[in-house]
């Protein structure tokens, strides 16, 4: 299959045809703020050839945060889409209002924080980044609108938003005639909890796309740690924890993701991923983060692999809940 035949899906009820595929970009966090606890720095040029090469190799979004390295990873967006010779509009771009005992009314000064760090390129989607200002979601999402109307950002969503915050949001918006374009959530092989806390079922019935977060496990589903587990030694404390829990954990997850890779001559991330955006039709997508130009390409490439339902079915029980 070519670059131009991977199929693009509707981002919720909006105009937006998004590839199932983002890139990630909490990883371009520059080693500052929370994340420093999770993500190294990775070297400012080896960030433009990333997403060079995420978008060369078919994705057409990126996922980023004021939060993350408190606007460093912004910043590194949009140079990357310069250093990449990319026009405004070429990719779409998700940013994030951090409302952490903020009050809604904080949120226009924020996305106009953000719009001088990503410019030239617009905020297309903006959302909440977690279910914890100290306004009401009636006012958030009022406030959401405000935006929308005075082309600040073009499509709302939200992320860690439960089932009845998620509904109550949707119903906000629809007051004003705008679609919740999404709800980003922590999805993937390690944790299924939105298939059976409502946030799935009622996505799927609202039309709201879900965007998987963390879809690699922060690397555990990629197998990489499993074979070169001295790795674990050289990488930040948080993520050094998590991981090293895992690996014993997901070992038969592993092996069964590494058989169905060799039929595909394919990766075992590559599989996580196949797995993630299509095991649920189209409901689902993907921001994977990348800190390596092959991993950002490996990546895209999964969006060109078909998996059998047979092989969605034995991976699928054999994941966990970690
Ligand atoms: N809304 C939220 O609350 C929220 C929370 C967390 C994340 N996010 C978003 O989700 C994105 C991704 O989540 P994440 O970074 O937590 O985890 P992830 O995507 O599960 O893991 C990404 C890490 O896995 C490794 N990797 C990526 N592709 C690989 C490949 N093909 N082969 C081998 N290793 C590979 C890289 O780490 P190494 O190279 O260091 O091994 C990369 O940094 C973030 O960038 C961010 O945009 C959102």
């Amino acid at each position: 299959m070519t670059m131009q035949e991977i199929e693009k899906r509707r981002l919720g009820k909006t105009d937006f045809e998004i590839t199932p595929i983002g890139l990630g970009a909490m990883e371009f966090s520059g080693g500052k703020g929370f994340t420093k606890y999770v993500l190294a720095a990775v070297p400012p040029a080896t960030q433009d050839e990333v997403i060079k090469v995420a978008l060369d190799s078919g994705m057409n979004w990126i996922d980023t945060a004021e939060m993350y390295g408190f606007g460093e990873s912004e910043r590194a967006v949009a140079n990357g889409l310069k250093a990449a010779g990319k026009s405004p509009g070429d990719v779409l771009i998700t940013t994030k209002w951090f409302p952490m005992l903020a009050r809604a009314k904080s949120m226009r000064k924020s996305a106009k924080k953000s719009t001088q760090k990503l410019a030239p390129y617009p905020i297309d989607l903006y959302l909440v980044h977690r279910p914890s200002s100290v306004s009401s979601i009636k006012t958030q999402m009022n406030e959401m609108a405000g935006l929308v109307d005075s082309g600040m950002i073009r499509a709302v969503g939200i992320s860690n938003f439960s089932m009845n915050q998620m509904i109550e949001a949707h119903e906000v918006l629809a007051e004003h005639g705008i679609p919740l374009a999404t709800n980003q959530v922590h999805f993937s092989l390690l944790k299924r909890n939105i298939e059976t806390n409502g946030v799935l079922d009622t996505a799927k019935d609202l039309g709201v796309t879900i965007t998987a977060y963390t879809p690699l496990g922060m690397g555990a589903l990629t197998g990489h740690f499993h074979r070169n587990p001295e790795l674990l030694e050289v990488m930040p404390r948080f993520r050094r924890s998590r991981l090293r829990g895992r690996l014993k954990k997901t070992k038969s997850l592993i092996e069964t993701l590494e058989s169905i890779a060799l039929e595909h001559e394919a990766t075992v991330a590559q599989i996580t991923l196949s797995w993630t955006t299509n095991y649920h039709g189209e409901t689902v997508v993907a921001i994977p983060g990348a800190t390596k130009t092959y991993q950002a390409e490996q990546n895209a490439g999964a969006m060109r692999i078909v998996l059998s339902s047979e092989q969605m079915e034995s991976i699928s029980a054999q994941s966990l809940e970690l």
